[in-house]
């Protein structure tokens, strides 16, 4: 069964390069991005690791907690760190689950057999302070993921779980958002006192909501 938006990410409890770790006690009530990668000393998985360790205090900033895993075990995470220092110049700095059984893989479902029955895809769930997923991808083990495009969705999430409002392809940061559809023009007018323009009444445009 695949887990899919809305439903609670399942807690497990599993080693990693920073200790044992039991997934909802370590998420605690922050976000989380729980990442999975096909396997150790494999170069895509290398600049991966560097480009998200690079990025830890953009999550953090966010109050995300950062969380990786591969189907190989801790001693081997802990020896490949030293490959990704080398090469990237960045220190593993957020926990990486050692999964050689995949008792955590097939939770999540990160393998997908006719892809490779062996390795994990390039998964990703984002976990909402309520426990429930509220993002998923998935990427091949070819296809390096865009670290900087998961905080873009990530300030989206976080937006419009505060808000009535849905944002537009390619948002960013500080950009106009839309109101939700659900809610009326009267009702928008309370809520978004800078007001609404309507490029069609079911288009409605706000400037980003703060505060
Ligand atoms: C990589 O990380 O480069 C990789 C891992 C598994 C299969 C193919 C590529």
């Amino acid at each position: 069964m695949s887990i899919r938006l809305g439903d609670e990410a399942p807690d497990f409890a599993a080693d990693t390069t920073q200790g044992p770790v039991r997934f909802h006690e370590w998420k605690g009530s922050s976000w989380a991005v729980l990442f999975s990668h096909p396997k150790d000393f494999t170069p895509v998985c290398t600049t991966e690791l560097g480009a998200l360790a690079a990025l830890k205090p953009e999550f953090e900033r966010r109050n995300v907690k950062v969380i990786g895993l591969s189907v190989d075990p801790v001693d081997a995470h802990h020896r490949w760190a030293g490959d990704i220092a080398d090469v990237t110049g960045q220190r593993l700095n957020f926990p990486l689950i050692g999964d050689p059984e995949r008792r955590v893989s097939d939770l999540y479902g990160m393998i997908h057999p006719n892809a490779n029955d062996t390795f994990t895809v390039r998964s990703v769930f984002v976990v909402g302070p309520d426990n429930k997923v509220k993002l998923t991808l998935t990427y091949p083990a070819s296809t390096g993921r865009n670290f900087e495009e998961l905080l873009r969705v990530i300030d989206s999430l976080q937006l419009t779980a505060r808000y009535s409002v849905a944002t537009p392809a390619d948002w960013k940061q500080g950009e106009d958002v839309i109101v939700a559809p659900a809610v009326s023009d009267d009702d928008a007018r309370a809520r978004f006192p800078r007001g609404f323009v309507a490029k069609k009444p079911y288009l409605r445009v706000t400037p980003q909501p703060t505060g």
